[in-house]
């Protein structure tokens, strides 16, 4: 056994033991009450990888929570990965829904992980993977074997988007100079079948507000003599698809990039089975866009959903009431080329034209990022080739992901590098939702292929 193997071997009760402490922290970024716990969870990162040998770590302050940033500098000669990850969770409700407490990790063994599965909210996205990292690096320098210089640099803003890490990073782009950013933040299809994602969608993040009459009314008295907030809210978002579920918001999909029949039929060879997919999500059919199949919908075509809606009673029983106001929050999801600041202003213009008179429309943006894709032929993607090729004897399958991580295509901008998306996540980790989990194959394969991407990443470099 090689001393990767045999230093996991060893270890991997204490590793699992580390994480779930780190998994206890709940540092849900979006919650102002969790403040002090965000805090103790970039404590309990700091401290980690000064255990793994990093120096100079630090807890950078910004105007929300902080910022972990740690190096290891060997020579100036040598390359330097920058390595990024977040230790901040996503709310963990409904929280009846959990089998056992979000932040009380239990491992079980499912269908997909038969070796067992860390069950917590974080434990995939993304403390579990980042800690992989963190345990790869404890491993490289305690077997002597970091062939390069590594930057760690370990957010806590990631779930609300990542602006305070903005500012930070057109402020230091020396301090984070690199020749690669490494980031296990997304998955891969299955712990039997490899995959590298090569993209992620851009996103656009907006809340509207519908004001009809300036109080609640009688829906007896008032009800079908004023405009419903809620009735002409429901019918604009449902005009906002037309009947093939194209987006009908003008301009929307001009600088869509259309792939070629060769790229797309490239695309359809990475195993995928609908029955399976409809099956674990209890549903009797798909549905999207016409014209494209399930994972071109989900990857290289831009949506528009809504992710919460809002207005009037809700409470138990009944109230007859016509309401003064409705609200949704609506995320696009963009591909690449379409600028999310410009899909903001476009969705907003529209969002206007077509309220009708008798009401009243607000349209605030939230967060938005672009949309990124890592070229195959970057030594950074080969170096992650070959070390998936090696831990699973398989070569992985260049895969675009539909999720978002806004900050990559900055790292591009600011930092002038491209990002290695090297997830060991599954799609049924139940990222943001209940019972979310992270398999104990997943996570110390990742451990295990971390070092090799390091090893291969600096060969690639000197070549
Ligand atoms: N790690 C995810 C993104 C992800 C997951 C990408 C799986 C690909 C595969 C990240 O933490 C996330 O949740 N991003 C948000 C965007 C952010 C601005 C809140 C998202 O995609 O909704
Ligand atoms: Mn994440
Ligand atoms: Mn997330």
């Amino acid at each position: 056994m090689d001393t990767i193997q045999s230093y996991i071997k060893a270890n991997k009760d204490r590793f699992i033991n580390e994480l779930v402490e780190l998994l206890k922290i709940p540092s849900i970024s979006a919650d102002s009450n969790y403040k002090n716990e965000v805090l103790n969870t970039a404590q309990a990162v700091k401290l980690s990888l000064e255990r793994a040998g990093c120096e100079r770590v630090e807890i950078c302050e910004t105007d929300g929570h902080p910022i972990v940033y740690g190096e290891k500098i060997i020579h100036t000669d040598l390359p330097t990965v920058l390595v990024y990850g977040h230790y901040d969770v996503q709310p963990p409700d409904p929280l009846d829904l959990w089998h056992s407490p979000p932040f009380e990790p239990v491992i079980q063994t499912t269908d997909k992980h038969p070796e067992g599965a860390i069950f917590a909210r974080g434990a995939s996205d993304d403390k579990g993977q980042m800690f992989m990292h963190v345990k790869a690096m404890e491993l490289m320098t305690s077997t002597n074997q970091l062939p390069c210089n590594v930057k760690f640099m370990i957010e806590g803003e990631e779930e609300v988007g990542s602006s305070n890490l903005s500012i930070f990073v057109k402020n230091h782009r020396e301090k984070l100079k690199n020749d690669v950013i490494l980031i296990s933040d997304t998955g891969m299809i299955a712990n039997d079948t490899p995959s590298i994602t090569t993209g992620l969608r851009g996103l656009s993040y907006v809340e509207v507000e519908v004001t009809g009459p300036n109080r609640d009314l009688h829906s007896g008295l008032y009800g079908g003599a004023v405009a419903n907030p809620i009735n002409i809210l429901s019918k604009m978002i449902a005009s906002m698809h037309d009947e093939n579920n194209h987006i009908t918001i003008p301009g929307f999909y001009d600088k869509v990039e259309e792939l070629s029949d060769m790229e797309r039929a490239e695309m359809a060879k990475a195993p995928f089975n609908l029955e399976n997919y409809k099956k674990a999500l209890n549903i009797d059919a798909v549905h999207g866009e016409a014209g494209y199949s399930t994972h071109e919908r989900t990857s290289i075509r831009p949506t528009l959903d809504v992710n919460g809606i809002w207005g009037g009673y809700t409470g138990e029983g009944a109230k007859t009431v016509i309401p003064s106001k409705a609200y949704a929050k609506i995320s696009m999801r963009l591909v690449p080329h379409q600028n999310w600041e410009e899909i903001t202003r476009l969705f907003t213009a529209y969002f206007e034209r077509i309220a009708p008179k008798g009401v009243t429309v607000k349209v605030s943006p939230h967060h938005g990022g672009q949309g990124y894709v890592t070229p195959i032929d970057h030594i950074g993607y080969q170096a992650a080739s070959k070390a998936y090729t090696d831990t699973f004897g398989k070569t992985p399958i260049p895969q675009r992901s539909g999720g978002s991580i806004p900050i990559v295509s900055l790292f591009e901008k600011e930092l002038k590098s491209k990002t290695i998306l090297m997830g060991f996540g599954l799609d049924s980790d139940a990222i943001h939702s209940p019972n979310e989990h992270f398999g104990i194959f997943n996570f110390l394969k990742g451990i295990e292929t971390i070092p090799l991407f390091f090893k291969y990443f600096t060969q690639l470099s000197k070549e």
